[in-house]
């Protein structure tokens, strides 16, 4: 983005900490103590990289750490609490800007921590920023937020934060196959009791879906949603591990499936807060969100990635494009994703 001098074509918002209120308007205070706890055994550690590499230290919270998912993808690190304010707070920047009419569109790909529960890290997510900022839009006094999740996995935490209301809809496109995390995210769930049924949306797909079948089903159900729900205002989640070359080797995505969904949430005219996610290939995450950011700010940006620091990093082809080269095959079949489309549009009319 900054080689690209796409930093120029925005407007940069102040980030700020997100207070300890704040984290809890979502985290329980148990979990925030925990992490805090985490922190001041780290230091004493005397390690300041991770700190489940520090053996005396991984002897320490092996007990109350692991509780409260700090273990394994989620190892303690050093600074967490630090880390988990500036994320949230980023994200309640963002929201600020848009909830207030500073900007139609904010940006933080930083955000995107889709996993996190209010008890637990899960899935490399320490904090659910995602929950903390459409809290604090309810709080403002929205009443219907719409909430899109296209990254690899399912967005579980978010889903499972408002699945009891209607003032929240979840929509969330995600491989959904047997043993991949986190395991839910199937049709059938659609959020639950009376306030809640139906306002969460699961579009379960299958390995190697490529950027025409996928933008396309994806379209289709968020103009329906749409119609249906008429948000007040979208937080969208990209991502990038949906790509082409991603370690976790799921779908066949090059940039165009995002940035074809990208344009048809600009078409809606909404307020929006575009967030990040996943993405394990660091190369193609920062093609991806540099692209979706040239999206928004209308910039053309060239093929050739210009020199900078990082430049060696993305040979070989040295281009903003992420080729769609992969061999594996689309195992998501016309007649899967039709059935998948007519069953998730059917549940769409009932809101
Ligand atoms: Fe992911």
């Amino acid at each position: 983005m900054q080689s690209y001098g796409l930093l120029h074509k925005l407007q940069i918002i102040p980030a700020f900490d997100a207070s300890e209120s704040q984290l809890r308007s979502f985290h329980s205070e148990e979990y925030i103590e925990t992490i805090k706890e985490s922190d001041a055994k780290c230091s004493k550690g005397g390690t300041n990289l991770d700190c489940s590499m520090h053996n005396n230290y991984e002897l320490d919270v092996s007990i109350s750490g692991e509780e409260y998912g700090l273990a394994y993808d989620c190892a303690p690190v050093s600074n967490m609490y630090q880390l988990i304010s500036s994320i949230a707070g980023g994200t309640l920047a963002a929201v600020n800007a848009v909830a207030t009419g500073l900007c139609k569109v904010a940006l933080n790909w930083t955000g995107g921590w889709h996993h996190a529960h209010r008890d637990e890290a899960s899935g490399y997510c320490y904090v659910n920023d995602i929950v903390i900022g459409i809290l604090e839009l309810l709080s403002r006094g929205f009443e219907r937020v719409i909430y899109i999740d296209f990254d690899l996995h399912h967005g579980d935490g978010v889903e499972a934060a408002f699945a009891h209301t209607s003032k929240v809809l979840t929509i969330s496109f995600h491989k959904h196959e047997m043993g991949f995390f986190p395991g839910t995210g199937s049709l059938k769930e659609t959020g639950w009791g009376n306030r809640g049924k139906g306002y969460a949306v699961n579009v379960p797909l299958r390995d190697g879906i490529t950027d025409g079948n996928f933008s396309e089903l994806c379209n289709s159900v968020i103009n329906e949603a749409c119609r249906n729900y008429k948000p007040q205002i979208i937080i969208g989640q990209f991502g990038a591990d949906t790509l082409i070359g991603d370690p976790m080797n799921g779908f066949n995505l090059t940039l165009e499936g995002p940035a074809n969904c990208l344009r048809n949430l600009l078409l809606l005219n909404l307020p929006m807060v575009l967030l990040g996610g996943g993405g394990y290939h660091h190369t193609n995450t920062a093609r991806l969100w540099a692209y979706l950011t040239s999206i928004v700010a209308g910039v053309q940006l060239p093929l050739d990635i210009p020199d900078h620091e990082f430049f060696l990093e993305y040979r070989p082809s040295y281009e903003l494009a992420v080729e769609a080269c992969s061999t594996r095959k689309d195992s998501n079949s016309n007649e899967h994703l039709k059935s998948i489309n007519e069953a998730v549009l059917a549940n769409l009319q009932r809101l």
